[in-house]
């Protein structure tokens, strides 16, 4: 039996074989197991003389089966190691990485400029309620931008009518009901509006400010935006002007233009030779106020709204907004800035 097991377990070739001597061996059935039952009914002299014989069995067969083990999972471990033997001078083959989306960029700029300036950053729902993106902001029920053509409703029966927010001046209206004054924040965010060519995309993107404090006018208005837009498109001759304008939540109302000088036949900004127009603004209506429960004779502010996207194409010279939102990687890579 000594030497038939050894045997055996030299021949086993996997852990597996080898397991299977082990239990024919010593395992519950197993013919060494038998021979120690057998010590049960020997006499004590027949005892004495067989019992070491069989331990002693049981111990060789037990060392060479460990013995036999350590040698098969060394050997698979070999063989492992050898396979998977990795070439350290072989080139790398990195996945490309991700670049940061333009629109991102200037959204992360436009948070840094303001931070410097005492703003915070402050957000609202896309689906934004008719109160929040129109009532609260004096847009009367009867005013264009409810027009079916211009905002997306949200189909179904809302009480109240619930719409994408078609611009981030909702925000103005959350940040005043949520925080005391002095209120000094931005809103970046997502907008949509049913409309499709090379400058307006349905979901584009825009950043609101908003100013409220006490005595603030529309100097201070200016003094934002220039100091903002010098810091943004890193020229110091950046020169605004404000036109009278429109809005219903601000009065009075200002469309900001930004001057430009030809050069190349191509318009650079910078300077007064002629001039683009580029955001909303003005000074928050006192009824826009009053809605969030200041009082206007207390509180006064300023307001502002940009387009994110027009402000990129500006900074970056694109001249179409629909691939910002077509997904296309050569286009990511080139205007996409590295990670
Ligand atoms: N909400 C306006 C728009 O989308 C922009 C604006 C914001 C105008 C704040 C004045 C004050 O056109």
């Amino acid at each position: 039996l000594h030497d038939r097991l050894l045997a055996d377990t030299a021949d086993a070739d996997t852990l597996d074989k080898l397991e299977a001597v082990r239990v024919g061996a010593l395992g519950k059935q197993g013919s060494i197991t038998a021979l120690l039952k057998t010590l049960g009914g020997m006499t004590p002299e027949q005892r004495q003389s067989e019992g070491p014989r069989i331990h002693g069995l049981r111990e060789a067969i037990t060392a060479a089966i460990t013995g036999r083990k350590a040698r098969l999972e060394q050997d698979a471990l070999d063989a492992r190691l050898a396979s998977e033997k990795l070439d350290l001078t072989l080139p790398v083959d990195l996945p490309a990485p991700g670049t940061v989306h333009p629109v991102s960029q200037v959204m992360d700029e436009l948070a840094e400029i303001f931070a410097d300036l005492g703003f915070a950053v402050a957000t609202g729902p896309e689906i934004e309620d008719d109160w929040h993106n129109f009532s609260a902001l004096n847009i009367p029920d009867t005013h264009p931008a409810r027009a079916m053509q211009d905002t997306f409703y949200l189909a179904g029966e809302h009480e109240p009518p619930m719409v994408l927010r078609t611009h981030t001046s909702p925000v103005q209206i959350r940040t005043m009901l949520a925080q005391k004054p002095p209120i000094r924040v931005i809103a970046p965010g997502r907008v949509y509006r049913s409309d499709w060519d090379a400058t307006h995309t349905p979901m584009f993107h825009q950043v609101e400010g908003l100013v409220i404090d006490k005595g603030i006018t529309l100097g201070h208005l200016k003094w934002t935006l220039e100091t903002f837009l010098r810091a943004f498109f890193e020229r110091d001759d950046i020169v605004l002007r404000l036109r009278p304008s429109y809005f219903p939540f601000t009065e009075p109302s200002a469309e900001v233009d930004v001057g430009y000088t030809m050069r190349n036949g191509r318009r650079v900004l910078g300077g007064s030779e002629g001039w683009m127009e580029l955001l909303g603004s003005g000074m928050v209506h006192p009824r826009v106020i009053e809605a969030c429960g200041l009082d206007p004779n207390e509180w006064q502010g300023f307001a502002f709204g940009v387009g994110v996207d027009r402000l990129a194409m500006l900074k970056y010279g694109m001249d179409d907004l629909r691939p910002f939102f077509e997904s296309d990687v050569r286009w990511l890579k080139h205007y996409g800035f590295s990670a």
